[in-house]
């Protein structure tokens, strides 16, 4: 007899970004399946409209779903603030978690004087949802947020800790360390690569806030209360629409395990 509970976890973001949450995700839940897929050929989503990345989804959700997952969790900001309530509503067959709501609950748990700075791609900061998520959740936040761009491409470039890297965060960031902000969410799973660097220019009374960890505890929270929960596997795949060597270093960078992701032509779905 098939037993769903051993059906995969399916995560997905536009590259390595979402590895990031990977890691968690295999952290709190060990004996889960994970298909993860990357879209290598068209990141950085941040850029790009709200339809396109819509239909990024779509495609990437039919996918999945042909891969026999049981839920999903959307590993991109960018997804998560511009198109989870239209998925939703699309793919209303099968549990989908996104990243937004983990990442302000740390967020507020943190903070001492509700000075928030949010970090993320010009498409999630445009959408202003971190913003209005915070406030509903804590009515005096104040809110600082800013788009990184580059961040991206360096992180996909495996530029973690160099020098360029250094100068694009202190010009970025120093808007953020002006409004004396006691927290910073990163909001987009490719910037937790770039922790340390960010680190540096922030100094140690900033915390920095990770969504991944408690995205990771809200996918067990729902398959423990859905009988869904997985005893028995711990099994990770990984699939990208461009195969280049950078997905599989940066991989196994952060997974510590030697992974080789397997090509898909997403476009067919
Ligand atoms: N890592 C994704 C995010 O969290 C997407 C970044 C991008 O492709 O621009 O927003």
């Amino acid at each position: 007899m098939i037993n769903i509970n051993e059906n995969p976890i399916g995560i997905f973001d536009s590259g390595v970004g979402g590895l990031t949450v990977v890691k968690e995700v295999i952290n709190v839940l060990p004996k889960e399946n994970i298909i993860y897929f990357g879209d290598t050929a068209r990141v950085p989503y941040g850029s790009k409209s709200k339809e396109l990345v819509y239909k990024f989804s779509c495609q990437i959700i039919k996918f999945l779903k042909e891969k026999n997952v049981k839920s999903i969790i959307i590993a991109c900001n960018t997804v998560s603030s511009n198109c989870y309530e239209d998925l939703k509503k699309q793919f209303n067959d099968i549990p989908i978690i996104e990243v937004l709501q983990p990442g302000v609950k740390s967020a507020i748990q943190v903070t001492k004087n509700g000075k928030i700075g949010v970090i993320g791609t010009e498409a999630t900061i445009r959408s202003g949802q971190y913003e209005k998520k915070l406030k509903e959740a804590l009515k005096d936040a104040q809110v600082y947020s800013k788009s990184c761009p580059l961040f991206v491409p360096l992180a996909e470039e495996g530029f973690l800790d160099d020098k360029i890297t250094l100068d694009v965060a202190t010009k970025y960031l120093k808007d953020l360390k002006d409004y004396n902000i006691d927290s910073l969410i990163l909001g987009c799973t490719h910037y937790p690569l770039l922790k340390n660097t960010i680190k540096k220019v922030l100094g140690d009374n900033v915390n920095i806030v990770d969504p991944a960890f408690e995205t990771a505890l809200k996918m067990k929270k729902y398959l423990l209360d859905n009988n869904m929960y997985n005893t028995n596997g711990g099994d990770h795949n990984f699939y990208v629409s461009d195969k280049n060597d950078k997905f599989d270093f940066i991989c196994s960078l952060i997974l510590k395990q030697n992974y080789i992701a397997k090509k898909v032509s997403i476009e067919n779905y």
